[in-house]
């Protein structure tokens, strides 16, 4: 089955093996694996080990990935397994064809015009026309045996040195061209070597094979770098320099940080940091974190220390985000102004660069500052905001229970830098201090006339109490539930509420109750479901039927936020039109239900909904 390059690779990355595995065998962590009870060999206690993009059992020796593991667990074949995890991963199989087979003929061929390049590049570098290369590497701080591991060549002085070279191997110039070689002639312009008058540096896979190169200029010129061009082996998007490297030295225990450039790699790795990779001109991109992730748990992206550098930043945070898990984190490393990490382990030798190592801020803290700059913390306006910004980040987090975590972190920091209050007159008209009671209301106004204020936190109560008491309504709400703007202690309801969800084997409200109470959240709780300052409508009663508490919670909700009931609806509509369920079709009901009540206003008494 002749596959287009890189589709494996793509199927792979997108296909989580524990989850592949996890349906058949029982896994459990250890450490940053999974481990279980081996499928192919009779076992009690577990030797079978899944990692990131393999799993191998020390029982029996099975060793796989993905694919084979589909293959040898349901004896399907190649084509099967591969045609089942494409369809589980939303992606289609091109078909096989004659064209496609001999493309992977070609892609294979290419590999070794690639490394047929490196050794006439390395070959040329020790000549006397690479004198001036080889000595302006060893004026960089490389040594010899940098020079070598990483395979560092030059090209030859002019247009034309390599195809003549490789000619000579029988190379003709549309593999050179394929290769990323060369240019392809245009009209009037014959075909031309990409890489001339420069140092190069080979860029491997993750295997090690040779997919494209950079050169440098020596000394100042523009371009300063040059890249291959994207081809069949080699796609920006998807490389790291210096990858082949950094999956030893990770392994090895090397911190995973990745840097700006390709000296600034190879400069750590001679500093021994041996895991360190640099994309190739480019921003990151979603592929490269999958990758990252693929190391290590949690990489260091290192930062100039500049606006530009503190701009990046703030990009590959907003990338990160949405694929944050427990397991898939990030810190972020700011190096000092105008220094890189090649110019700093020579100023300051590796210690400088541990230094800006361990000084790497947990995504958490620097996301905050990132979004914190610019804030003026004085106007009421702009902390709202603010803290409407913190909450929509901290919701674009694809893992729920790890996103009410960064919630919660996000809006103590925020908390902590609330203004100092203004010191108030002591005749009580100023305004109140934090934790101060309330002053006791008359009682002739037992009963306070709803407020737009009141009113919008009976709301927000209500959206609580009807979960309290119908916790079976959490997976169909918990989305628009983290969207609702919460006092403190609701918010603090909402956390333990959608954590407990995540993880409880029924959602039942006794249980959370006893969670709650476990938790230190009895008096919240109590507050929430409390007949002051109004009594409960019948929809959160403990008695009320599950499409009537659902009914409900929608009504409450598009109360608060109309808008995005309406986006509710469509988006049950979608559901129902896939899944045809009862759940679905119950949450569909009760969300029309909803938002017709809404239209003809009929529920703004709100008590008896
Ligand atoms: P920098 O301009 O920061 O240079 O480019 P550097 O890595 O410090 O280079 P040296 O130390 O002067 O040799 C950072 C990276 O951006 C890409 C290269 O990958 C480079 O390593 N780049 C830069 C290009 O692709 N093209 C360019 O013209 C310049
Ligand atoms: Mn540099």
């Amino acid at each position: 089955m002749a596959l287009p390059a890189g589709f494996l690779d793509e199927l792979r990355a997108r296909t989580p093996i524990s989850a592949v595995i996890g349906r058949r065998v029982k896994l459990a962590r250890s450490g940053r694996q999974w481990k279980g009870c081996c499928p192919f060999h009779g076992e009690k206690t577990p030797s079978f080990y899944v990692y990131d993009d393999h799993f191998h059992c020390f029982g029996c020796g099975v060793h796989g990935d993905a694919v084979s593991f589909v293959m040898q667990s349901q004896g399907a074949s190649f084509p099967e397994a591969v045609q089942q995890l494409a369809a589980e991963a939303g992606m289609e199989v091109p078909k096989a064809s004659p064209q496609a087979a001999a493309a992977e003929r070609r892609r294979l061929d290419l590999h070794g015009v690639l490394e047929a390049a490196c050794q006439a590049y390395r070959r040329r570098l020790y000549l006397p026309e690479g004198a001036r290369a080889l000595s302006y590497l060893r004026n960089r701080g490389l040594t010899e045996d940098t020079i070598a591991a990483f395979g560092l060549g030059w090209s030859g002085e002019g247009r034309g040195a390599l195809a003549a070279e490789l000619a000579r191997e029988e190379v003709p110039p549309e593999m050179l061209i394929e290769a990323g070689l060369m240019r392809p002639a245009e009209e009037g312009r014959p075909a031309y070597d990409l890489f001339f008058n420069r140092v190069m540096f080979p860029i491997r896979d993750r295997q090690a094979r040779a997919i494209s190169f950079g050169g440098r200029i020596l000394g100042d010129g523009q371009p300063k770098y040059v890249n291959g061009p994207e081809t069949a082996l080699f796609s920006k998007r998807r490389t790291l320099f210096a990858i082949e490297r950094a999956r030893e030295g990770a392994r090895g225990g090397g911190t995973v940080a990745v840097v700006e450039g390709y000296v600034d790699v190879i400069a750590l790795h001679q500093a021994g940091f041996k895991a360190a990779v640099a994309p190739l001109g480019t921003a990151l991109t979603e592929e490269h974190l999958d990758v990252l992730w693929r190391l290590s748990p949690v990489p260091v992206l290192c930062f100039d220390g500049d606006a530009a550098g503190a701009r990046a930043a703030v990009r590959s945070v907003e990338l990160a985000l949405p694929h944050l898990t427990p397991e898939r984190g990030l810190k972020l490393a700011t190096l000092p102004p105008g220094e890189d990490p090649d110019s700093l382990v020579r100023r300051q030798g590796p210690a400088g660069f541990q230094a800006i190592l361990d000084a790497a801020r947990p995504l958490g803290d620097a996301l905050f500052d990132l979004m914190h700059e610019g804030v003026n913390d004085s106007s009421p306006e702009s902390r709202a905001a603010f803290r409407t910004r913190l909450i929509e980040a901290a919701g674009r987090i694809g893992d729920k229970s790890l996103g009410y975590e960064y919630r919660s972190m996000l809006l103590d920091r925020f908390k902590e830098r609330r203004p100092r209050p203004m010191m108030g007159k002591r005749d009580g008209s100023g305004p109140r201090r934090m934790g101060q009671p309330a002053p006791p209301r008359p009682f002739t106004q037992a009963r306070p006339t709803p407020t737009p204020a009141t009113a919008t936190a009976e709301r927000a109560r209500h959206l609580v109490a009807i979960l309290l008491r119908h916790p079976g309504l959490l997976h169909d709400v918990e989305e628009a539930f983290g969207t609702v703007m919460l006092s403190e202690a609701l918010d603090r309801l909402r956390s333990a509420i959608l954590m407990w969800g995540s993880s409880a084997e029924t959602l039942d409200s006794a249980a959370l109750m006893t969670h709650l109470h476990a938790t230190g959240l009895a008096a919240d709780a109590a507050q929430a479901l409390s007949a002051v300052p109004v009594p409960l409508a019948a929809c959160a009663s403990p008695d009320a039927m599950p499409a009537e508490a659902e009914a409900g919670w929608w009504h409450f909700f598009g109360l608060m936020n109309p808008g995005r009931l309406e986006q509710e609806v469509a988006n049950a509509m979608v559901d129902f039109q896939r899944l045809a369920d009862t759940t679905t079709e119950r949450r569909l009901v009760a969300l029309r239900e909803a938002l017709n009540a809404l239209r003809t206003g009929e529920m703004e008494s709100e008590t008896e909904a």
